[in-house]
């Protein structure tokens, strides 16, 4: 059989820019599929990061009369990785001062209806007949809610090939008054509650749900948990809909990038044979965190955005409590202002004993990571997450809320799991300070218990997060959706 052909959309991709997740999944996961044989190029916008790092960059195609867009070339290049990178670049549209969805003040750039329908009108023009390109993919995989879009293009377009959409976070949707439809010259037929039409707006990711040839999420657990009222943010109904269409797949971690044996970023290499370098990790850390140089104290870990999603505002608030236990906290993320001050009013409060950075540091996450005795992510709702799975890589136990994928990728602590040897983490249940309080309580308990804190580390760094298996998953999905496309092809003939 021919290779499969691939054309992987997203608005964001690693290493060239970055602000979650998606950019993780967006850089090893192509490179996962390249390495079984799926031919994968990835379409980004042409935002500055991107453009700059692009090489050799050619270009490969020129669109001057999209409706609606302005004149857009694509440029290609390779990544490190090997994979092939498509550049949509419209300088009016991408190339400016701050971050890709949102300006230097945090706010939502105005246009970004236009420059995210550009992205998937352009991933659509490649999927169809219309296409300039000598490649041709046999299949368009697109990624939240800024491709969106493209599923429903290529669903009017002539000779398009099918799609599929990965939710990545379902509560970002891409929600915009009705006239955007006009502008960005969608087919009037989309606005309809059979199709793009959400509660009165045109809704980018429903567009996507509605119109993709099949549906994917980033955990087998957040698949059950979109399909009802909590957690599937108004799409709940159309998702029970297309269940049979829709298929949970754990993401997988860049097992080179993160491997506590050869990070450069660390102080001292170790892994699960020689642990001894961890010491040296964590008081380096604490050195750089204004932390007291503590040994033997438990120093939790953070990396991560500051949202309401996350859930920081229960550790936030029960720090001061924390401290007497005693433990130690390092944090470092971004995001909502008022939990930045809280966070940044705590080191000052309990001096030596909080640290925090505010900003985006790779190397200090990975600092963290090897670093810390634990890491805390309480968050309220979590897709799939990728730190928790990091913290393990790293044997650094992860402290978790059940929900999403933190419960495909964490295993609770219990006689029977330390006896099974099985456990890798402390999750609890309900999303309260209390619980979480007592759920750090518990980690430090067995913390205290060398032996089997010792057992639990291994275990933990003893699992397999790579994504060759998540990877083998998608081509299943991509090859089951071309077959059904042409036993429908056929049936029409
Ligand atoms: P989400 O995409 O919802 O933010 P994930 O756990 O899937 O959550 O992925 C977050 C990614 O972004 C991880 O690679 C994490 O290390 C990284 N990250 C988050 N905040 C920061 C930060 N302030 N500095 C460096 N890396 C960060
Ligand atoms: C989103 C989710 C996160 C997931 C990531 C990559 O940002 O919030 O849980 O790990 O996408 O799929």
């Amino acid at each position: 059989m021919a290779e499969l052909k691939v054309l992987f959309a997203t608005s964001e991709v690693a290493p060239l820019i970055k602000t979650g997740g998606l950019a993780d999944v967006s850089g090893a996961l192509p490179a996962a599929l390249r390495a079984i044989g799926v031919d994968v190029r990835v379409l980004v916008p042409g935002y500055n990061q991107v453009i700059s790092h692009l090489t050799p960059q050619q270009v490969v195609a020129t669109f001057n009369d999209l409706p609606g867009f302005p004149p857009v070339r694509l440029l290609s290049g390779v990544m490190a990785s090997g994979v092939t990178v498509l550049a949509v670049d419209c300088p009016s549209l991408y190339q400016r001062e701050g971050g890709p969805y949102q300006n230097a003040l945090g706010h939502d750039w105005a246009d970004n209806a236009q420059r995210f329908g550009l992205l998937s009108r352009v991933a659509a023009v490649l999927g169809s007949s219309a296409s300039p390109l000598d490649w041709h993919p046999d299949l368009v995989h697109c990624n939240d809610w800024q491709t969106g879009l493209a599923p429903a293009f290529l669903h009017f377009a002539p000779g398009a090939v099918p799609s599929i959409i990965a939710i990545h976070n379902i509560a970002f949707q891409g929600n915009f008054p009705p006239e955007t439809v006009q502008q960005l010259h969608l087919p009037p037929a989309c606005y309809s509650i059979e199709g793009a039409e959400f509660y009165g707006n045109l809704s980018f990711l429903k567009a996507g749900l509605f119109y993709a040839d099949h549906i994917t999420t980033v955990s087998p657990n957040y698949a059950k948990e979109i399909q009802q009222e909590k957690l599937g943010f108004g799409m709940q109904g159309l998702l029970t809909f297309r269940r049979d269409r829709l298929t949970g797949i754990l993401n997988g971690i860049d097992t080179e990038e993160w491997d506590p044996s050869t990070d450069p970023h660390l102080a001292k290499p170790y892994s699960s044979a020689n642990m001894s370098g961890k010491a040296a990790n964590k008081e380096s850390l604490q050195s750089k965190m204004g932390l007291n140089i503590e040994p033997d104290i438990p120093l939790l870990g953070v990396v991560s955005r500051f949202t309401e999603q996350k859930g920081l505002d229960l550790l936030l608030e029960i720090a001061p409590l924390l401290t007497k236990l005693p433990v130690q906290l390092a944090m470092l993320g971004t995001g909502d202002a008022k939990m930045q001050k809280t966070a940044r009013d705590l080191t000052h409060l309990y001096p030596g004993k909080i640290g925090v950075v505010i900003g985006f540091s790779e190397e200090l996450s990975h600092q963290i990571e090897a670093g810390a005795d634990m890491f805390v992510m309480p968050s309220r709702f979590e897709p799939c997450g990728l730190n928790q799975m990091y913290s393990q890589r790293y044997g650094t136990p992860p402290i978790v809320h059940a929900t999403g994928g933190l419960v495909d990728s964490v295993v609770d602590s219990s006689t029977a799991t330390l006896k099974g040897g099985t456990a890798s983490g402390f999750t609890f249940e309900d999303m309260t300070s209390k619980n979480l309080f007592a759920a750090i309580q518990r980690a430090v308990g067995m913390y205290h218990d060398k032996i089997k804190w010792d057992a639990l580390r291994k275990n933990c760094m003893a699992k397999n997060f790579s994504w060759r298996s998540s990877a083998e998953a998608y081509r299943t999905v991509y090859l089951k959706v071309l077959k059904d496309r042409r036993s429908i092809i056929r049936s029409k003939s």
